[in-house]
């Protein structure tokens, strides 16, 4: 038996319940709540436990998994809740080839969402909820793999996980577009050893379509030297992308989400912090390796931040990692981390 959000669940023998992941149910549940989403589909549910969450609110419930077991852990637990879910135990393609019509579908593999995205996108939901746990590929650490399964130059940056929600969105962005639409982020994190966007997609007209292409989309140079990174814009051209250089979140659609009921501390947390990383520059500034570059020790992240704002200069603790900053760039920080400095002290 196992508990999570005040939904208790059996579960049969081998099927999936990562209790880690709760943060990104969580996020799912207040979402479909707080935008009053009615019809979702979990197209790979495992235990189901997403799906019910969602259920209770009386929303049009779609529960599929190929497994036979979570098929049978979805029935029982479905009639043990007495919540109203549709099951069913199809592949998710044939799924979304028999279903239509559904406001948001939800993503949730194991490992790597690649090979799903063109089916989910061309279904065209409204909403769209994508899960990666490939994080390795996305953060660059196996550049091949990034290019085989996301068509992108990668590598590893100290703001991987950053580059990462980009190729996502980036790699979305490209399927949208192949089916005559745009995407806008919602909201966009990682965390741990996941990543997940949550995109509106919307019908758009040609010129719509290639401005998102141009303006949007765009390659990134980083010198691992001096800590600089370079946007340009466009699809052509060097560096790491093509990856999502416009915003990865929406403030309006995030601030209603914070405090939900039934969201952990941890969740309310890391929605905080989302406000601002959704439309901060690209690129987080790790405290530690900056230290490295400049050959002395880091300094405290709470006086930087403090020192930031009496200097009036934009730094923003961020989601993506505890020991970094948001800023505009590296050379704004290096100015805050020198007037400390002088001041005595990190
Ligand atoms: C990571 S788990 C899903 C977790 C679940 N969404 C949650 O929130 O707890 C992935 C599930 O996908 C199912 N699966 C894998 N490939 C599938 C496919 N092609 N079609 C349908 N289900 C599939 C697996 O049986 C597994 O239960």
């Amino acid at each position: 038996m196992v508990e999570e959000a005040g939904i208790e669940l059996e579960l049969l023998e081998g099927v999936f319940y990562n209790p880690r992941m709760r943060i990104n149910r969580d996020i799912t549940e207040a979402f479909v709540v707080k935008h009053g989403i009615k019809s979702y589909a979990d197209i790979m549910a495992a235990s189901g436990i997403r799906g019910f969450r969602i259920a209770r609110h009386g929303v049009e419930t779609r529960l599929n998994d190929k497994s036979i077991r979570a098929y049978a852990t979805i029935l029982w637990n479905s009639q043990r809740l007495g919540l109203n879910v549709n099951a069913t135990r199809m592949d998710a393609k044939e799924f979304l080839l028999e279903y239509k019509g559904i406001e948001f579908i939800d993503l949730d593999p194991f490992g790597t969402p690649a090979p799903y995205l063109p089916a989910v996108v061309e279904y065209k939901p409204k909403y769209l909820g994508v899960t990666a746990t490939d994080t390795a590929n996305l953060c660059g650490k196996y550049p091949h793999a990034s290019r085989r399964l996301y068509f992108v130059e990668n590598f590893k940056t100290p703001f991987c996980h950053e580059v990462g929600i980009r190729i996502l969105l980036y790699a979305i962005a490209r399927e949208a577009a192949r089916n005559d639409m745009i995407i806008e982020p919602l909201v966009s994190y990682s965390y741990r050893h996941h990543m997940r966007v949550i995109v509106r997609l919307i019908r758009a007209s040609s010129t719509a379509i290639d401005r998102m292409l141009t303006n949007e989309i765009g390659r990134l140079r980083f010198d691992p030297d001096t800590y600089r990174i370079n946007i340009s814009e466009g699809i052509a051209g060097s560096g790491i992308g093509p990856i999502r250089i416009g915003d990865i979140g929406n403030p309006f659609s995030i601030e209603p989400l914070i405090g939900y009921k039934r969201n952990s501390e941890e969740t309310n947390k890391i929605l905080r912090m989302l406000l601002i990383d959704s439309r901060a520059p690209i690129g987080y500034y790790d405290l530690h390796e900056i230290a490295r570059i400049r050959k002395e020790s880091p300094v405290s992240k709470r006086k930087l931040l403090e020192k930031a704002r009496e200097m009036g200069i934009f730094l923003s603790e961020t989601h993506f990692s505890p020991r970094a900053v948001k800023g505009v760039s590296v050379d704004a920080v290096i100015e805050v981390i020198e007037a400390l400095r002088r001041q005595g002290g990190p």
